[in-house]
């Protein structure tokens, strides 16, 4: 087959771990070459074990949530799997919207049966028979593929009444998301597959005991649920050995700005950040690095031996969110960066509560005088900043005005911009 630009993924003599091993090497149409290389020995695994048995060894394995906010797998599975109302629901999240991350879409365009797996197992584990995949709507190729993979699982018994013969019923339907960051949000996800407006409800009551149709849901973020294979084949206590003991197994990692090769990146918890910019070939002059998109924050130069662990990066104030990691060289007009996250921000809230949707004005306000004035001090402006964001973060609704002001924070607190 013609090789696919889009998964011309640059390793550059990274160790590929476990989950890009199939992305770019085996067809992502067929299912035979899926199968001969591993597809499905973690599902026929799964069915030797039991549910409680697949629970167990995914918190074991000491999996964290791969979406941005690290929460651990197992007890969401196992808070699920308990609750005594039924159907239960299982949720992929595949709407990657946060700005410099695209690592999902290559998993699922690159090996889409690995999250029709790895979907059939987190279902099976929590006791749901049905599940939705919302996939973010610009991705048109990463649809057709996994709309393929899913007629050929369904064709073959992998998905159906009788999921390989072991008397489980599942099956997968694929919503697309129309374009709101917004709807990645999981309550907002729910409240759009069930036809309503993409806003997001207050949590508690959290998706486990009520979230889809007010039913018990599991919501789970594409790279989380690809992990799920490896944890089965390789067994907990292997997978767990990779990373370290707070952050275990591989991660991907979104690189993109002023580097030589960006792309997805695969690489143990724990790598630094120096070591990850080194793979992609960082630029001189580097100015910043942004973490975890644009709820994340801004790391100086000087601070590269970061580990990149959630644990690390919370230590040293910042956080890993989904893997975004963008580099800025000094060419790159900083004032003018904030600027356009801010406007991303103010476009993207969904109205619903005051902190966010008049913060979020009021910060691309304040961002747009301090840019387009030419030698004035920012000192009053900046003032206000703070106390807009403080607002934002303590008041808003949901995590996107709860993030809203971090990327602008950092640069204030750790780039020193509008000094
Ligand atoms: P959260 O911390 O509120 O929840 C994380 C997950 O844990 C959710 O599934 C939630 O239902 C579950 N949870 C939390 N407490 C629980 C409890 N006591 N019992 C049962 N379940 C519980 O974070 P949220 O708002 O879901 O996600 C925020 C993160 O999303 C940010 O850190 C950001 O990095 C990331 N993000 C990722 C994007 C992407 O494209 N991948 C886009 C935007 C944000
Ligand atoms: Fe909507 Fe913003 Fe409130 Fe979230 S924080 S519910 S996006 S207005």
């Amino acid at each position: 087959a013609e090789p696919d630009p889009a998964l011309a993924v640059p390793q550059a003599g990274a160790p590929s771990l476990t989950l890009l091993t199939r992305v770019g090497t085996t067809d992502p149409a067929s299912l035979d070459d899926y199968r001969a290389h591993g597809g499905y020995t973690a599902l026929r695994r799964a069915f030797d074990l039991g549910p409680a048995g697949v629970i167990r060894e995914v918190t074991d394995a000491g999996l964290l949530g791969r979406g941005g906010a690290a929460f651990p797998t197992g007890r969401k599975w196992q808070a699920t799997a308990a609750q005594p109302d039924h159907p239960h629901y299982l949720v992929c999240n595949a709407d990657e919207s946060e700005p410099g991350t695209f690592k999902d879409r290559v998993l699922m365009e690159g090996d889409p049966y690995a999250l029709v797996e790895a979907m059939t197992v987190a279902a099976y584990a929590t006791g749901a028979h049905r599940g939705y995949l919302y996939l973010r709507g610009e991705y048109p190729r990463a649809l057709a593929r996994l709309t393929h993979a899913i007629e050929r699982a369904r064709a073959r018994g992998l998905l159906g009444d009788d999921v390989m013969g072991r008397g489980y019923a599942f099956d997968i339907e694929i919503r697309r998301g129309a374009g709101a960051y917004v709807c990645g949000e999981e309550t907002a996800l729910f409240n759009s597959i069930e036809g309503r407006r993409g806003e997001p409800r207050s949590k508690p009551p959290f998706p486990v005991e009520k979230g889809l149709f007010g039913k018990p849901t599991v919501a789970n973020n594409v790279e989380t649920l690809v992990n799920v294979l490896p944890i089965l084949t390789l067994g907990a206590r292997a997978y767990a050995a990779i990373g370290t003991p707070a952050s275990t197994g591989p991660k991907l990692f979104c690189v993109s700005g002023s580097v030589a090769r960006p792309g997805v990146y695969e690489l143990p918890f724990g790598a630094t950040l120096g070591e990850l910019l080194t793979l992609a070939g960082v630029r001189d002059h580097l100015r910043a690095v942004l973490l975890g998109g644009a709820a994340g924050g801004f790391v100086r130069p000087d601070e590269l031996d970061l580990p990149l662990t959630f644990e690390g990066t919370r230590e040293a104030g910042t956080t890993l969110g989904s893997g975004v990691v963008m580099a800025f060289d000094d060419t790159v007009p900083l004032p003018r960066l904030l600027l356009r996250i801010a406007e991303f921000f103010r476009d993207e809230s969904c109205g619903q509560c005051v902190p966010c949707r008049v913060g979020t004005v009021r910060q691309e306000e304040a961002l747009r005088r301090i840019a387009e004035r030419t030698g004035d001090a920012a000192a009053g402006d900046v003032a206000l900043l703070r106390e807009v964001g403080r607002a934002m973060r303590d008041a808003s609704i949901c995590g996107l005005g709860q993030t809203a002001w971090n990327a602008v924070e950092s640069a204030i607190d750790r780039l020193g911009a509008y000094e």
